[in-house]
């Protein structure tokens, strides 16, 4: 099984790729969404789990999301065609770094994707370079919550507190004007739901040896969890606005 095989198997309970409830989910894309009828980008939008949520809500939105992950496109697809929406999106199947558009959007939306980029702040330049006069970015990203072990540095790279996080946001000219840190429940719930999917699934598969792989593959990453970095990893998501430059001439 490929990668993405265990990932969208890690998935199927929690399609947002990311330790957040949908009441979170909700409430940032109504803080990045004011009007209703915007025109909606995702960097590394996966399965499409954010601008399907966003569309199902708003018939005059209309989203593009990009992703090199042909797997998670083609579930995005279905997914936008099952919920009758199919006609208001465009999905790109390249790197989220040279997707280029003629038309400005709204909203640009890069939650759990900044790798794709290198960084926080290369995907906010990348952002910056798609938003339209007075728009909006709705940023995800991990940050370190207490110092972490050596294994979790491993797991993660080399993070930033929440308060450095959001000070080299604000220091790139961006103004935050909502915020939600994901709760202890919120983490535990996405990692309970990716590890336990992909175990359940192993386990209704005992003589197959991809249920053999999947219940490795799950054992190992809850152990990572557990053992490495559940009590260091945070998550951060923003919606941001650019601050006007006031520096004189
Ligand atoms: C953690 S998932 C987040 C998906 C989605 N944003 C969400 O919150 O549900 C990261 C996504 O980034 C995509 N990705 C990784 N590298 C990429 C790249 N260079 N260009 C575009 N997408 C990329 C992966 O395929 C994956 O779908």
């Amino acid at each position: 099984m490929s990668r993405e095989d265990i990932s969208g198997i890690a998935h199927a309970d929690h399609p947002i790729k990311a330790p957040l409830d949908d009441e979170s989910v909700g409430r940032l894309l109504g803080h990045g969404l004011p009007r209703g009828d915007e025109r909606v980008l995702d960097l590394g939008c996966g399965t499409a789990e954010w601008l399907l949520r966003a569309l199902a809500t708003r018939p005059r939105l209309r989203a593009e999301g990009v992703d090199v992950s042909e797997v998670a496109l083609r579930q995005a697809g279905r997914t936008a065609s099952a919920l009758g929406v199919e006609g208001r999106l465009v999905l790109h199947h390249q790197e989220a770094a040279d997707f280029r558009s003629p038309q400005p959007f709204d909203l640009v939306i890069s939650v759990g994707a900044s790798h794709a980029f290198g960084g926080l702040l290369p995907t906010l330049a990348a952002a910056r370079e798609h938003l339209a006069p007075g728009g909006r970015v709705l940023i995800g990203e991990s940050f370190w919550d207490r110092d972490p072990s050596p294994a979790a540095i491993e797991a993660f790279g080399d993070l930033a507190d929440l308060a450095t996080t959001v000070d080299r946001v604000v220091a790139d000219g961006w103004t935050p004007v909502h915020g939600h840190v994901s709760t202890r429940g919120e983490l535990d719930a996405y990692e309970w739901a990716c590890w336990g999917s992909l175990a359940s699934w192993a386990l209704d598969r005992p003589a197959d040896p991809a249920g053999t792989q999947a219940l490795e593959a799950a054992t190992a990453a809850r152990s990572q969890w557990l053992h490495g970095y559940r009590d260091s990893f945070g998550f951060l998501c923003l919606v941001l606005r650019q601050t006007p430059d006031t520096t004189e001439e």
